[in-house]
């Protein structure tokens, strides 16, 4: 990998400017304008651009007035009330000698004052469209306080469930991440930046951040060039190609680099190679904190790095404003370059309208939580459930049946908890809980008896158990609700033992005690192992942090109102030291199967063994996950056949189409998220077992049958190679359609020499 992080001496930048040659009519005029404006600002006024100021105070301290009179703060974080943010652009646009607006951003990750499901969750309903709509809903809620900005998605592929920011990630794939990132960027910024409602969106964190060691928030990363291009930098070069107009540079360091001083990743990438024109932020002071790394020996040398790398903006920092001048003044940074920098943030300040309409007018949106932002919520929330488990079709429960029902423990009636991480601005009194949904649903028909067993999923305390187990003792059924608080998830909330907390794994055995259909439902911001429950509850209904309507959602899929259709975005290990376990991993040269395996608990250490299994496998579990990606059961039964390929050779160039038929066999209606996955058997590096390539989200009548269709182009089976370019190589490949990662309903076909395609 080619770093060249310059230390010294003058650096010449390539001017970043968006070349004129393919510029529409408005880029044209934009352009135009970046331009004049640039040559009016003096260098200070051109690095208060570059300077994000934390705003939180929910007024407009003198300082902060002041710095925005002499055009020294460009943007501002975590302001989100209308009439305060007015009153800091009018200081900006009257008040200041050239009146550039503000940028005013904020953590919008998954909702405003309607709270989605948390990222993991949108990413389990396996639906752009949806999770498109949940992101429109977000901004136009936004929006009516004069933010502009939301720092989401967040797109760190994300392979270790001990991380806490896997909450806020859209799983372990490359394919969903990707286009789940392009619907989140089209929801924020919507068809048109500059119309009212619309907001910019910021992709991050650039890049590598999920592959912090052992989970750790913030630690090191370390990733090759090729498994850096084929995985973590997919999904981020989508959304760019989707037009996202910020990229948030990682806390973490890549190979030995810090994300934010890292020129490879922000100019040879970013800008030479995929011609992005928005602009970089800094994550939270992560400018200065170059020196913590131990890149630098102060913060002036840190503000020298950070801006030669390729960082416009910094966010709630004084590096750039106390540093940049000097730099300038000595020589070592040429002025074309903070002007490459400014034109990057003024070009999105042109494109979202802010010198048209600086102001916010909230009468002007539809009004927050309105019936569409709830529907929009409680649809995410329906499709993101994963039912792991059924067994005997313990689901769904029969308000006609059903005399009785016992819900217990901490998460059944927690508001607040089910929102999950990053909810700022939350409206906590929208949150329908559980408890509540299900006395509405059917507390006429059932008696809904309700124990709270545990303070917090995190409790030690057994007392209330006794209740808890004389409640279910005499109900028809118990359903558990289990798993962890918004606060065991999310950033610097990493986790070293990922199961169920407190004495949780307790209650579930005391209530599998009394003899009755046990149903979990677990709320939580990650994956957990749930080996030590899986056996000893009859149906689980993963919820992850479903969101403002999580309740409804969750009564309306165990009372069989809707069936359960979402799919594991992450693989659930069996135990945590199975991590990092991924269904697209490498086969290696000794890939375990049923026969060269060993379990520990059937070593005869009375007799000499030379080996055991020689495989790559664990002794002291098995080599599957609990539960694979793309896993989700449904209330009716999905039966696939017939996958076939239109072609059984394809040259370089050409489009082969896998399909298959699903029939829906049971008698409900459901949705079932079809996916086609994809092995290259032998390349010149050595491929995934298997890659999604496609998915889709049908809807089937009891006894319907369709046929599902892919298409697929061999750019999309291309991959970086030695070489790290993108390659095409001939060769067979095997593909799958089916309802998880474990499909095996298998095809074939075959890249032939041929027609070069257009690989770029
Ligand atoms: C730090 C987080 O890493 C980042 O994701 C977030 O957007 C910023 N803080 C701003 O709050």
């Amino acid at each position: 990998m080619t770093f060249s992080g310059a230390k010294c001496g003058l650096v010449k930048i390539k001017n970043m400017s968006a070349s004129t040659a393919n510029l529409t009519n408005d880029s044209v005029v934009i352009e135009q304008r970046v331009d004049a404006l640039l040559n009016r600002m003096t260098l200070a006024e051109k690095i208060g651009q570059m300077s994000q100021l934390d705003a939180s105070h929910g007024y407009a301290p003198d300082y902060l007035a002041e710095g925005l009179r002499s055009g020294r703060i460009g943007s501002v974080l975590n302001v989100a009330d209308v009439n305060t943010v007015n009153e800091l652009q009018r200081i900006a646009v009257d008040e200041s000698r050239l009146g550039v607006p503000l940028l005013v951003g904020r953590d919008v990750i998954h909702g405003f004052k309607t709270i989605m499901p948390i990222p993991l969750g949108q990413a389990a309903t396996w639906n752009p469209e949806l999770v498109k709509q949940g992101a429109r809903v977000a901004a136009l809620e936004a929006a009516t306080t004069g933010i502009n900005w939301t720092f989401a998605p967040m797109i760190d592929i994300s392979r270790d469930a001990r991380w806490g920011r896997i909450a806020e990630s859209l799983g372990e794939c490359v394919l969903l991440t990707s286009e789940l990132a392009v619907a989140m960027v089209e929801g924020f910024q919507g068809d048109d930046m500059s119309a009212p409602g619309s907001i910019a969106a910021c992709a991050k964190h650039f890049a590598g951040y999920g592959a912090v060691e052992s989970g750790r928030d913030y630690a090191t990363t370390n990733i090759p060039e090729t498994k850096l291009r084929n995985v973590y930098l997919r999904p981020f070069k989508a959304a760019v190609d989707a037009g996202v107009t910020t990229l948030m540079t990682s806390f973490s360091d890549l190979n030995g680099i810090p994300a934010t001083g890292n020129e490879f990743l922000l100019r040879q990438v970013l800008r030479d190679e995929w011609e992005f024109d928005g602009f970089v932020v800094s994550d939270w002071d992560s400018i200065r904190q170059l020196q913590i790394h131990g890149l630098t020996e102060n913060d002036k040398e840190s503000a020298f790095e950070a801006a030669t790398a390729g960082v416009d903006m910094e966010m709630a920092g004084d590096a750039y404003s106390k540093h940049l001048v000097e730099h300038v003044e000595e020589g070592r940074i040429e002025v074309g370059n903070i002007d490459a920098a400014v034109a990057n943030i003024l070009r999105a300040k042109f494109r979202l309208g802010l010198f048209e309409n600086p102001f916010t007018n909230p009468e002007e949106l539809p009004p927050v939580a309105n019936e569409r932002s709830l529907e929009t919520a409680k649809d995410a929330a329906l499709q993101s459930v994963v039912m792991l488990k059924n067994e005997d079709s313990t689901l769904p429960l029969s308000a006609e049946k059903l005399k009785s029902v016992a819900l217990i423990g901490p998460l059944a009636d927690a508001p607040y908890q089910q929102l999950g991480t990053w909810i700022f601005d939350g409206d906590l009194d929208l949150s329908i809980t559980p408890m509540h949904a299900i006395h509405s649903l059917v507390g006429h028909d059932v008696d809904v008896r309700y124990v709270r067993a545990m303070e917090h999923s995190r409790s030690k305390a057994t007392e209330a158990f006794n209740e808890a187990v004389e409640v279910a003792s005499n109900s028809d059924a118990a359903i558990l609700f289990l798993g962890e608080e918004s606060i065991l998830s999310g950033e610097a909330h990493s986790r070293a033992d990922i199961n169920l907390p407190g004495d949780q794994a307790e209650l579930v055995r005391r209530i599998r005690e009394t003899g009755k259909p046990v149903v979990a439902v677990i709320l939580a911001g990650r994956p957990l192992t749930l080996t030590n429950i899986v056996d000893q509850v009859d149906a689980i209904l993963y919820a992850w942090h479903p969101g403002t309507m999580g309740g409804p959602a969750i009564a309306d899929l165990l009372f069989g109102v809707e069936s359960p259709s979402g799919k594991l975005p992450a693989t659930f290990p069996r135990m945590v030291g199975q991590i990092p376990i991924y269904y697209s991993q490498k086969n290696s040269g000794k890939p375990p199967s049923g026969d060269n395996v060993v379990h520990i608990d059937d070593i005869d250490t009375r007799a000499p063994q030379t080996s055991l299994g020689m495989s790559a496998f664990h002794l002291d579990t098995c080599f599957t996950p609990l539960f694979a990606f793309g896993h989700g059961l449904s209330y009716t039964v999905f039966d696939y056949q017939h996958i076939r390929v239109s072609a059984h050779e394809i040259g370089v160039g050409e489009t082969v189409t896998v399909s298959a038929e699903l029939t829906n066999k049971g008698d409900v209606v459901a949705d079932e998220v079809v996916q086609l996955y994809v092995r290259d058997l032998v390349a010149s590096i050595t491929r995934p077992v298997k890659e999604l390539k496609g998915f889709r989200r049908v809807r089937l009548e009891p006894g319907q049958t369709t046929t599902v269709d892919f298409e697929l182009h061999t750019d999309e089976l291309a991959f970086f190679g030695r070489d790290n370019q993108p390659t095409v190589e001939p060769g067979v490949f095997h593909a799958w359609i089916g309802g998880s990662s474990e499909s095996e309903l298998r095809t074939e076909f075959r890249i032939v020499e041929g027609e070069e395609s257009d690989k770029s």
